[in-house]
């Protein structure tokens, strides 16, 4: 027994039918629509999206939306058969421990900290940037001092007068937002799938309206060149980002990709799904559908109305709000409900994040993976309360201290390294336990799943050599883990 140890499906099984014990279940796959809405529609839409445009494809993000949810649509089909045949909480990581062992299954749950827990601390990074749009745009107040809302590796632009440049401290309401939402997941997933479809609806709802009055304000020349010449972009920040061409709209791919992230979230939640086998599928590439052509129309509108260069600079921050307000004048009034609503759409994703994280980490702590106390329930909430609140401190630490745009290109890529470990799991799990009931089967196997690979692979190679990196030192900090503490402990051991 050790590093290559399968977690057996019977005991899989059992498992999922002890949940009745544990957790409550309460989620219909309407909800997990809705759930997943709400974590797909976030900071990847209405800020990342500006980015990519800024540092990688110009006009051409749209086709790298295309690639991103072609690479989703390939992995999703593999979570739907995943996810119905293997009903329990932990996502990617249970996948994993069933079909590749023990090793793998925990560099994929250590990796899966960067989509969750990581992606929280973007969402909250983006909340905090139009939280100032409120203050300043809404309610006519002072903005949160630079220093107060940027982590310390970030400066801003030089002052047009006084050409002073600052520097931040911390970010302080990214903090505050993330400990609010964790405290509120403590209290039950019941009545945050409530407050969830209410935020779902007015998130949509403004995607669409922004599509429908932006469209009138497309000037063609800023489509043109659709697709840049390749060069070398250089960011505030002095980081090198390969602009235009192929390798422009493959990173595009890899950093919008982030928007994304989410449909996944909704296999963590399984254990608190009423018939999971068949709410699964629905959840998950039900919402992935909805926000995929969502995605595309809403890229096209933001690249027509504004300029590249424009997001390299003044609309750098809360770009879409920073966009209406420059280019289409008399559209003000969409620029402050958009804001709002923004906050409370971010607000929704990052619960979902925590969400998954804390599932994660409750199946790896029943495991023997990671200590007992990550699965210990509230004995009234039924919430893995203390796996929350440790969680809130890695999240809230990132928010705090990191820049977004290292916080989320890390997100995606650590989750497009998921994805590939969970298409290469239905090919396994087609060979080891043919005949396991599959609610859901992945179509053309092994074709979607290898498909589904070499998508997420190319934009892992978008991403480029610095996200490798962290890639790379993240899993070894992970190995230190494993060898020094859950190998040992682990349940399967003996
Ligand atoms: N897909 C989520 C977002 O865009 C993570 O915020």
């Amino acid at each position: 027994m050790g590093l290559f140890t399968k977690k057996p499906m019977h005991l899989l099984m059992e498992e999922a039918g002890d949940a009745e014990k544990g957790m409550k279940r309460t989620l219909t796959a309407g909800s997990l629509v809705a759930l997943g809405i709400g974590a797909i529609i976030g900071a990847g839409l209405f800020v990342r999206t500006a980015a990519a445009a800024a540092q990688n494809a110009g006009p051409s993000v749209t086709i790298g939306f295309i690639v991103a949810a072609i690479g989703c649509a390939l992995a999703g089909l593999c979570y739907a058969e995943l996810s119905s045949s293997i009903p329990i909480s932990g996502s990617a990581y249970t996948y994993t421990y069933a079909t590749m062992g023990e090793l793998l299954a925990w560099v994929i749950g250590w990796d899966l900290v960067l989509e969750y827990a990581v992606g929280a601390a973007t969402v909250g990074i983006a909340w905090s940037e139009y939280l100032n749009n409120l203050l300043t745009q809404v309610l006519h107040v002072k903005a949160i001092p630079f220093e107060w809302c940027h982590s310390p590796f970030e400066h801003s632009i030089p002052d047009a007068v006084t050409g002073v440049v600052h520097s931040g401290y911390i970010n302080l309401p990214a903090l505050g937002i993330v400990s609010l939402l964790s405290l509120l997941l403590i209290k039950g997933t019941q009545e945050s799938a409530f407050v969830n479809g209410l935020i779902v609806i007015t998130k949509v709802s403004i995607v669409i309206l922004i599509i429908v009055l932006g469209w009138g304000f497309i000037q063609s020349s800023n489509h043109v060149p659709y697709i840049p010449e390749p060069t070398i972009y250089k960011d505030s920040q002095g980081i090198s980002h390969n602009f235009g061409g192929i390798m422009g709209i493959l990173g595009a791919a890899g950093v919008v990709f982030f928007a994304f992230i989410g449909f996944d979230a909704v296999s963590t939640a399984a254990q608190e799904t009423k018939n999971p086998k068949t709410a699964m599928p629905i959840g998950i590439l039900g919402s992935l559908a909805v926000c995929t052509v969502l995605y595309i129309l809403f890229a096209h509108v933001l690249t027509g109305v504004a300029p590249v260069e424009f997001f390299r600079t003044d609309g750098k921050e809360a770009s879409v709000v920073a966009a209406i307000n420059k280019f289409m004048p008399g559209y003000e009034w969409l620029g402050k409900l958009v804001t709002v609503a923004i906050l409370a759409g971010f607000s929704s994703v990052i619960l979902v994040m925590l969400l998954g994280q804390s599932r994660v980490f409750y199946s790896m702590s029943k495991d023997g993976l990671l200590p007992a106390i990550f699965s210990e329930l509230h004995p009234k909430f039924k919430t893995p309360y203390k796996a929350n609140l440790i969680i809130l401190i890695l999240v809230g630490a990132f928010a705090a201290f990191i820049p977004g745009d290292v916080v989320g290109d890390m997100t995606s890529i650590g989750t497009l390294f998921a994805f590939i470990l969970v298409c290469a799991a239905v090919i396994i799990l087609r060979k080891t336990d043919p005949d396991l009931p599959r609610q859901f089967k992945t179509p053309w196997v092994p074709i979607v799943p290898i498909l589904g690979i070499i998508v997420c692979a190319a934009m892992i190679f978008g991403l480029g050599w610095t996200n490798w990196l962290r890639l790379f030192g993240w899993l070894a900090i992970g190995f230190v883990i494993y060898f020094g503490y859950s190998k040992n402990k682990s349940h399967l051991k003996d």
